[in-house]
């Protein structure tokens, strides 16, 4: 197993458009086993391949409270959402930024699962928010960008400003 780097917002692959996994394979069980472990090392709840720079429709997450609960999604689909909740996210891309997001509060997802069997989940609370961001992440979209364009160049200036505290 290996950790994997994260890129960090703004980086502009964080933007790019997953394709769709064609045939789940010993490959894709190993990228997967690498996400969990650079997941749970960060200490995450959610990671997509978008964000270790593989574009694929590919997404792990674990809401447990004793993180062993992993959830793999390959190829998801939204076939429904439902209501409407305001949530405070944060992202492994964009480190140390809390900020709240208005979601729906329930959806529908279909996805395979790592043995390429289907799968259909009603997720709600936490774990809906979850699996929004995640999808987010496959089509481009980091959760900043649902925020004010102000509040998404404060962002920016916050971030590079440390990044230059760093280095
Ligand atoms: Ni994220």
């Amino acid at each position: 197993m290996a950790i994997l780097k994260i890129l960090q917002y703004p980086d502009e692959r964080l933007h790019k458009i997953a394709k769709k996994v064609e045939q789940v394979t010993d490959d894709t069980r190993r990228l997967i086993r690498d996400m969990a472990e650079t997941m749970y090392a960060a200490p995450g709840v959610g990671l997509a391949a978008t964000q270790v720079d593989v574009h694929l429709q590919l997404f792990v997450a674990d809401v447990s409270e004793t993180h062993n609960q992993l959830r793999v999604f390959i190829n998801p689909e939204i076939l429904a959402l439902g209501g409407e909740e305001e949530s405070e996210e944060g992202c492994l891309s964009v480190p140390g930024i809390y900020e709240k997001v208005t979601r729906a509060e329930k959806v529908t997802v279909r996805a395979l699962d790592e043995n390429g069997q289907p799968f259909t989940l009603e997720a709600e609370g936490f774990l809906a928010v979850c699996i929004q961001h995640e999808i987010d992440h496959l089509r481009g979209k980091v959760f900043v960008e649902h925020l004010s364009q102000l509040k998404q160049m404060r962002i920016r200036a916050k971030l590079k400003k440390r990044m230059r505290e760093i280095l």
